[in-house]
């Protein structure tokens, strides 16, 4: 109370404790008062269950709406990141479906102006990570006139397990996602927030998620914009069965196998550490693939259950069977160009691909395996990225590309292009190549050498990383690109146009909508600059071996 106080008094805009309750469906909810790099009150509730705690019998179900609660209830610090093998952000519970929501605006009267809504899903590979605000600060983006709610999600097999039946329908970590949409349209007004401009905003698997919602129904008519960044799900399925999966992990534990009612009845008897804990033993080749349990399409199941995903995504955004709505995705230069350091780093690792890369090669690039298609593929891939020589420290930048294009370069120019195709909304396409001091990756390691401008490297701007990296401050060079970023992501959530007048803090450019003809995509340096054909040589490959169906090959839903 008395930091409270303190906190108060020194600030411009007086705030008394009352100020800092709100009234939600489930109850009142007390915030604590937060600042943004500028100085701003930020009125911070944090730790908002939005579902009942998926525990015991709850386990791998969809989420049951949060309890309501007498009196008002303290929302001062995060809640728990969901079960995952790290602790860098808090340490986990199964009781994490927790949202955050931050403003600068409580309204006094119903006649207030509301304010565009941003929701933010983080990223961590459908494994890790969390939507608190160690890892996701609003210090930086809240200096725009926006609500922002960031919220956790289900992870791993806790998340995603999926036997293609009732028993184990899966996605319950997109529901929990889905649960946050709901949420936000019930109650997000109370904090000055306009249901009827939502924005949803991912990173890597949280960008995966923002193009799912775009097709799910269960999402449809909870959000108007969306900002996908680094990694789409739009892309030729490899072909991995989540009833394998699932057997597999039954097996780790000393579940029977047999029936997914056997697997459910013995993994809700398990703790949550001994089925997180199982990750690293679903890893085939060094840390490949890198997602493991993920969304699935669910199956009907005839009995009127929502299903989250009804059909493939790459076939659904052939068919333009997704919500039209404004879009911008893309990413950064480098992406997952560093991880051919832990292939080259390591001598068994690096054999092992230049011996059997037909194996390999689609275990780490996520394509179909086994058939002859798939040995087409990595010959080809072979060929035109490493020219077929054996992998040595030679082979780092070859690899690295070869890496970010099947992760996530090829999936992301797929998306723009079929979304676009079939869009009446506009597409925005960005390459982030700004390299600021600070990186998720330093090389060497331990060095204060960032390796390029990597995987959410971009991310850097828009969220304060407090267990990560110093706060950014007017005096560091960094700064400019901060501004820059958060307007064009504010504009965006308020109009839809993420330019939508020419500003000097731009260059005054304006980003103009990719189209498959005109190719166009904003250069994020440092200057920003329309630019046309992102890779698309080393694109030309993908688009060769992987031809985009024809609608015929589309099955109806
Ligand atoms: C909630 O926070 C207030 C103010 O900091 C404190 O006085 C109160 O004891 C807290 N309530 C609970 C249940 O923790
Ligand atoms: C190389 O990779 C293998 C397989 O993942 C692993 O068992 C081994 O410990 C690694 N060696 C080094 C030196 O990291
Ligand atoms: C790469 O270089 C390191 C030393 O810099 C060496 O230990 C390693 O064996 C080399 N790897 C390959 C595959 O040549």
């Amino acid at each position: 109370m008395w930091s409270l106080l303190a906190c108060v008094l020194c600030s411009l805009v007086a705030v008394s404790a009352d100020e800092l309750v709100v009234r939600t469906t489930q109850g009142q909810l007390r915030g604590s008062v937060m600042k943004t790099v500028e100085g701003k009150d930020i009125f911070a509730f944090r730790g908002v269950p939005f579902a009942k705690a998926p525990v015991g019998d709850l386990r791998f179900r969809a989420p049951q709406p949060a309890e309501p609660w007498e009196g008002v209830r303290n929302a001062t610090e995060d809640g728990a990141p969901c079960p995952q093998i790290s602790e860098n952000f808090g340490v986990p519970s199964e009781d994490c479906l927790t949202l955050n929501v931050y403003t600068t605006k409580i309204p006094k009267t119903k006649g207030d102006q509301l304010r565009p809504v941003i929701i933010f899903f983080h990223p961590g590979g459908y494994f890790s990570l969390t939507g608190n605000s160690v890892f996701a600060g609003p210090q930086y983006i809240m200096d725009q006139d926006i609500v922002l709610v960031s919220s956790n999600y289900r992870l791993g097999a806790l998340g995603f397990l999926s036997m293609q039946d009732a028993n184990l329908p899966g996605n319950y970590g997109m529901k929990d996602q889905v649960q946050v949409l709901r949420w936000v349209k019930n109650n997000i007004a109370a904090f000055g927030g306009d249901p009827n401009s939502v924005t949803i905003f991912g990173y890597s698997a949280g960008s995966r998620s923002v193009f799912l919602h775009m097709m799910s129904p269960m999402s449809k008519g909870l959000f108007h914009r969306c900002i996908a960044m680094s990694a789409s799900p739009i892309k030729p399925s490899d072909g991995r069965s989540p009833v394998e999966l699932a057997k597999k992990l039954a097996d780790l534990v000393n579940c029977p196998s047999t029936s997914s009612k056997q697997i459910v009845d013995c993994l809700r008897q398990k703790s949550a550490e001994e089925i997180y804990t199982t990750l690293r033993k679903f890893r085939e080749f060094g840390y490949n693939p890198i997602t493991v349990f993920r969304p699935e399409v669910e199956p009907d199941l005839g009995d009127g259950s929502e299903r989250f995903l009804i059909g493939d995504p790459h076939e659904l955004a052939v068919a333009g069977k997704f919500v039209h709505v404004p879009l911008i995705t893309g990413y950064t230069t480098l992406e997952f160009g560093w991880k051919a350091l832990q292939i080259i780093g390591n001598s068994s690792l690096a054999k092992e691909m230049t011996d059997d890369f037909e194996r390999v090669g689609p275990i780490v690039f996520g394509y179909e395996r086994g058939t002859e298609k798939s040995h087409q593929i990595s010959r080809e891939l072979r060929k035109f990225y490493l020219k077929d020589q054996p992998i040595t420290n030679a082979s780092e930048q070859a690899l690295g590309q070869l890496y970010s294009d099947s992760i996530i370069n090829f999936p992301e120019d797929r998306s723009v292009k079929l979304i676009s195709r079939k869009s009446s909304a506009p597409v925005y396409f960005y390459k982030f190549s700004y390299a600021g001091r600070w990186s998720y990756i330093y090389h060497p390691p331990g060095s204060k050498k960032p390796y390029g401008v990597v995987h959410h490297d971009d991310l850097i701007y828009l969220f304060h990383n407090s267990a990560l990296h110093p706060f950014i401050t007017p005096r560091d060079a960094e700064y400019q690109t901060m501004k820059k970023l958060t307007k064009i992501w504010a504009d965006f959530a308020r109009g839809g146009d993420p330019t939508p007048e020419a500003s000097p803090l731009l260059n005054n450019v304006k980003w103009e909508p990719f189209t498959e003809k005109n190719l166009k995509y904003l250069d994020i340096g440092s200057a920003l600059d329309m630019k046309r054909g992102l890779y698309q040589d080393r694109i030309a490959v993908w688009e060769k071996l992987f031809l985009i169906p024809g609608p015929a090959a589309v099955k109806n839903e």
